[in-house]
């Protein structure tokens, strides 16, 4: 049969769910940061769902201000990133986490609390895998860009970790990379110590190791932290899996 200009256009929209329904998946890299700044999808109308990322007040106090509040990071503001959106170990294997993300080709509305499955493929951590919410972007993030959030993991350009915490003024360590050893992590804000841990613990003290990725539907674990979830997540699924998930504790090291 012929189909007529005005059927094809009636199916582009269909054709075009379907792509952005399979997501994009590749190869990219890994960095880290904890600014305490509110992530970028904190604001309204970021995504392309009605719930936002959550954000919190300079006490770490969920904010209930329809994502209006200035973030930390600008004069005067008072949203900063809250510190349950800190990774976490699943099991010896899988981590949950969030993630500043810039993916090649796409933008923030498309990738704004989209979940990503990352598997190393290079460190100690090669093989294990983490899936990471999309809660911020950032200027500095070159191409498919997975921008790990873990305290103590530096501020980057940004810093609102003296005005929240007290944190030094470049916050704590190096402005890229943050701290060094694990016993920095002892003298932490309790909210941020076991998030700190988690990268020298299960992530083995990686320093920014390469990833394959591919978009995946949210686990509801991550969603009832974050608050955030899109319309349409991949494939139509709505979050999976149960929405906590109990914290494994890697054996110590002898
Ligand atoms: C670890 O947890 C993930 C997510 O729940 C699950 O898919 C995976 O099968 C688990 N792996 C092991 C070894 O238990």
């Amino acid at each position: 049969m012929r189909l007529s200009a005005s059927t094809l256009a009636a199916l582009v929209p269909f054709y075009l769910e379907l792509v952005s329904a399979q997501g994009p998946s590749g190869t990219g890299k890994t960095t880290r940061y904890w600014d305490c700044c509110k992530p970028s999808c904190g604001w309204p109308k970021k995504s392309n769902g009605q719930s936002l990322v959550k954000t919190c007040s300079k006490s770490d106090q969920p904010l209930n201000d329809g994502g209006n509040t200035k973030s930390g990071c600008d004069n005067g503001g008072n949203a900063f990133m809250c510190s349950t959106q800190s990774p976490w170990a699943v099991n010896e294997t899988t981590s949950y986490g969030w993630a500043a993300v810039a993916i090649t080709g796409s933008n923030e509305a498309a990738w704004c609390c989209a979940c990503y499955e990352l598997t190393f493929t290079s460190g100690p951590v090669q093989g294990k895998k983490l899936i990471v919410q999309a809660t911020n972007t950032g200027g500095d993030l070159g191409n498919n860009h997975f921008d790990l959030a873990i305290p103590g993991g530096g501020v980057g350009l940004f810093n609102a970790c003296t005005n929240q915490y007290g944190a030094p003024s470049n916050g704590w360590g190096e402005r890229y990379g943050g701290i060094k050893s694990r016993s920095d992590c002892d003298s932490f804000p309790a909210a941020l110590k076991a998030g700190c841990y988690w990268r020298f613990d299960w992530f083995m003290g990686a320093d920014n190791p390469g990833v394959t990725f591919k978009q995946v539907a949210c686990p509801a674990a991550i969603t009832a932290k974050s608050g955030c979830t899109r319309n349409n997540d991949v494939i139509n699924e709505t979050p999976t899996g149960p929405s906590t998930v109990p914290t494994y504790t890697p054996s110590p090291k002898v």
